[in-house]
């Protein structure tokens, strides 16, 4: 389990090149003790790589190499000296049909090409409102996760993101998240007998950082649109570092 809470920033299909190099700019005068991980659109990448921060990508291929137009291979990921990928994110489930069997094979071949990983688990405001949320989350679990050795559970952690406070402005209370991190930490202990840190995602910003990060059993977050402005996201850095 990490010690220190991490930051990743998740800045899915957002920013062009030229705003990029604004972004790298500012983001370059700190020192991140690897506590920050930058997932920027693939085709920067390179630029972030080397620093005092980790890199990791949005996605990778279900596949190990071969004909596959468009996609990026775990192995590729692992060549340009990335540290992790994220796996399973809700956008991936919803626009892109991606199953859990998907998400275990990505898993699978970001394992063997020893690319640390990022599991997304996380339930619809329908599945919440009918108080689903805890088998949902079980199942995606326990369907990514099955079948691995206890030296490759090692490289994953989990990211709990409820659909439904993603890109909202809408959170879970503190005691909610508290107790959905418990619940997802069991289910992992029980089934496969590992500790795994789990990180929160769903509009965490500027303002409500300092706030969610008095939860005693958060092990980081997983930022989106606040990861895109160099700005804000540095006073979340700064936040969670500095504690
Ligand atoms: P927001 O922070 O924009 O809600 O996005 C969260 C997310 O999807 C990170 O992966």
């Amino acid at each position: 389990m990490a010690s220190k809470r991490i930051v990743v920033g998740n800045m899915k299909m957002n920013l062009t090149a030229q705003e990029i190099n604004k972004y790298l700019k500012v983001i370059e005068k700190k020192e991140y003790n690897n506590q920050v991980i930058f997932c920027p659109s693939s085709l920067y990448l390179p630029y972030f790589v080397g620093k005092t921060y980790g890199v990791g990508i949005q996605n990778i291929a279900a596949y190990e190499n071969g004909a596959y137009t468009g996609e990026i291979s775990a192995l590729q990921a692992k060549s340009m000296h990335l540290d992790c990928t994220l796996i399973g994110h809700s956008e991936r489930r919803e626009y892109f049909k991606e199953t859990d069997e998907v998400v275990r094979q990505k898993i699978k071949l970001s394992l063997q090409a020893n690319l640390k990983v990022i599991l997304c688990i996380g339930e619809t405001e329908e599945e919440r409102d009918s108080l689903k949320t805890y088998k949902v989350l079980k199942k995606q679990i326990v369907n990514a996760l099955k079948g691995f050795e206890e030296k490759e559970l090692k490289k994953i952690i989990i990211a709990y993101e409820p659909i439904w406070a993603i890109g909202t402005g809408k959170t879970p209370s503190n005691e909610e998240i508290k107790d959905t991190i418990s619940f997802i930490k069991d289910i992992v202990k029980d089934s496969l007998h590992i500790n795994m840190s789990v990180l929160y995602g769903g509009s965490v910003n500027e303002k409500n950082i300092a706030s969610l990060n008095q939860i005693e059993n958060i092990d980081g977050y997983l930022v989106g649109g606040a990861s895109t402005k160099a700005d804000k996201f540095m006073k979340i850095i700064e936040v969670v570092v500095n504690q």
